[in-house]
């Protein structure tokens, strides 16, 4: 990596404009953001001429890699046909019979723009459906920034108590306080936890919402064996709704999401990032009784000027076209694999208490030895050292975001060749550390 001059000087003319200098907070970087010019392929670069090979990819959406050529194509042949009618399209048709057809819990579906949209409609039409108000999430569960479920996925959660009685932690100011209230928190892969809680908040709980794999701010924790089976069979003995929130693992893992490779189908499904490569869209899905209490068949409000607009339903139609071709998802597999395999044979080679955890095509670093079953497993990993070793990554051009409880993710746009050449320049960095 080269210097960061124009970078420097845009963040100085940004925070002037904008708190941060940023539009979404977690873009922050120390000392101050990059400021990305293009993007190609698996290849990112920065104003200053800088390349980088791209682990971020925007928080995970570019599954195909930036730019994708189908995906491109199809935005543009709709971009003179009309941006936005405000009125129904024939694309929404299209992609609603696809993600049917693809998606077992997906009878049917409701587009929106984003994940946290998604996640807030999915809970308030759980609260209409069951008349109950208390919402389940799992500690470090990232559901979007909305008030239902801004609780305990900061760090601070560490201080507030120990697991066995976990604690509501907002994590913002501004949060009225009833929400907490009618919030309970429980720690991931904790069958008792769950059972216990369940039990005696039954009458009182509408929905439990989770991600199948633990992603949010707990890096990428798999469920364990059983875990997501006791979740559906718990939810369906309370008449409790059983939201996957699959934002993160959506279209990335399989068409049909992980609820489909773990073959445990929940209520409602809510999908996001990967579904349009990187355009804004997203979905609420799931069985057509509590669907159809969303206006007009139902009374739960549900609007958004911008929902099933036709430049990203043409991006969502091309995107889910390219991942029917079977052998992406094998490579995003196979390139996740060997990424994660040889990096912690590096890691057993030098010695380093570390170890790299994931998922398919997500992985993270982490630099502690503790077995990772939950949040607080995850928190345990070295942030000072994650940190020096983003930050050699990022010298030596390879982008991973500087959060060590975050993610990176590959895209099918990566060559076998640039993994390769990840794990030689991950060595000599661990190497040194
Ligand atoms: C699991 C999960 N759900 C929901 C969201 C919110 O999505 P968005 O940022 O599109 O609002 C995210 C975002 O990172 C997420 O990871």
């Amino acid at each position: 990596m080269g210097k960061l001059d124009k970078s420097k000087k845009l963040f100085e003319e940004a925070r002037k404009l904008t708190p941060g200098g940023v539009h979404s907070s977690l873009r922050s970087l120390d000392p101050y953001p990059i400021f990305i010019s293009k993007a190609k392929g698996s290849k990112i670069y920065d104003v200053d001429g800088n390349e980088y090979t791209d682990y971020h990819l925007a928080f995970g959406p570019v599954v195909l890699g930036h730019c994708h050529p189908a995906v491109i194509a199809a935005v543009k042949e709709q971009l003179n046909k009309g941006v936005i009618f405000g009125l129904c399209n024939e694309l929404e048709i299209e992609v609603a019979k696809k993600i049917n057809a693809h998606v077992p819990s997906a009878k049917m579906i409701r587009f929106c723009n984003s994940g946290t949209e998604a996640t807030y409609h999915a809970i308030r039409v759980a609260r209409a459906y069951t008349k109950r108000d208390k919402i389940v999430k799992f500690e470090g569960a990232y559901h979007g920034w909305h008030d239902y479920v801004s609780f305990s996925t900061s760090p601070s959660l560490k201080e507030a108590g120990p697991k066995e009685t976990p604690s509501i932690v907002p994590d913002t100011e501004g949060l009225p306080a009833q929400i907490a209230k009618d919030t309970i928190v429980l720690p991931f892969n904790d069958p008792e936890a769950l059972e216990t809680t369940m039990k005696k908040h039954k009458n009182e709980i509408a929905t439990l919402i989770t991600e199948p794999i633990l992603h949010g701010n707990a890096t990428c924790i798999p469920p364990e064996k059983g875990f997501l089976e006791l979740l559906r069979e718990i939810t369906t003995k309370y008449d409790i709704i059983l939201i996957f929130d699959e934002v993160v693992t959506g279209f990335r893992h399989s068409l049909g999401g992980a609820q489909k490779l773990f073959n445990v189908i929940p209520d409602l499904t809510t999908f996001g990032k990967a579904m349009a490569n990187g355009f804004p869209v997203a979905a609420i899905c799931g069985k057509e009784e509590i669907m159809k209490k969303f206006k007009p068949t139902g009374r739960v409000d549900y609007g958004g000027t911008f929902n099933g607009n036709p430049v990203s339903m043409a991006a969502t139609l091309a995107t889910i076209k390219e991942l029917e071709k079977e052998e992406v998802h094998k490579k995003l597999f196979r390139l996740g694999e060997t990424l994660r395999n040889q990096l912690n044979e590096v890691v057993d080679e030098l010695g380093i208490k570390a170890q790299t955890v994931g998922f398919g095509s997500i992985f993270q670093v982490l630099f502690t030895d503790k077995e990772i079953h939950d949040y607080r497993d995850a928190l345990t990993s070295n942030v000072e050292q994650f940190r020096r070793f983003q930050k050699e990554m990022m010298s030596s051009g390879i982008f991973i975001l500087p959060h060590a409880n975050k993610r990176c993710h590959i895209s099918a746009s990566h060559a076998d060749r640039e993994i390769e050449q990840t794990i030689e320049t991950a060595r000599e960095i661990l190497r040194k550390m």
